[in-house]
């Protein structure tokens, strides 16, 4: 069965509500879904999927979370080689910048994007909830 791993950072449980719905999603989807604090991934968790799942909120002004979150991606960003990938995570106070430079920095890097990255407002609603799992589909679609 193939692997994907759902790698987050969320403060207070909005980005992880995401995570948690994309790993249902795949469960779904007959894919083995691990949702893995970031904080216990690196660059060595790698060869061990299929897929991954990147969830930060937008934190700071309009970036990826500093404290632990920038520093995983930036170790794993080059090392995912042409494995599919999906970007999502909340914000807030904005419109969603971090998640287009965070797009463009994976573009930059020749991630292979299934969709483009999910963004979600606050705790994810119903309709937020629905993108997770159409996303996720995208996603175990490219791992077929
Ligand atoms: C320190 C801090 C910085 C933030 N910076 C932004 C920001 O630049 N743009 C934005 O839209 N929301 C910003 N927010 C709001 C969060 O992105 C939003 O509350 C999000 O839902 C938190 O998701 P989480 O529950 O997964 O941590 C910030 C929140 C905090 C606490």
């Amino acid at each position: 069965m193939k692997k994907v791993a759902i790698v987050y950072w969320s403060g207070t449980g909005n980005t992880l509500a995401m995570a948690n719905e994309i790993a249902d999603e795949l469960k779904n989807s007959d894919l083995e879904a691990e949702v893995i604090n970031c904080s216990s991934f690196s660059e060595g968790d790698v060869a061990n999927y299929d897929g991954f799942a990147f969830g930060c909120p937008a934190m700071g002004s309009e970036e990826l979370e500093e404290g632990e979150f920038e520093p995983m991606f930036e170790s794993v960003e080059k090392s995912l080689s042409d494995k599919p990938v999906l970007i999502f995570g909340s914000y807030e106070w904005a419109e969603g910048e971090w998640m287009h430079t965070w797009q463009e920095r994976c573009e930059g890097d020749g991630i292979n994007l299934v969709c483009d990255g999910l963004i979600a407002y606050d705790y994810p609603d119903d309709d937020a909830l629905k993108e997770c799992r159409r996303a996720a589909s995208d996603l175990a679609k490219a791992l077929q």
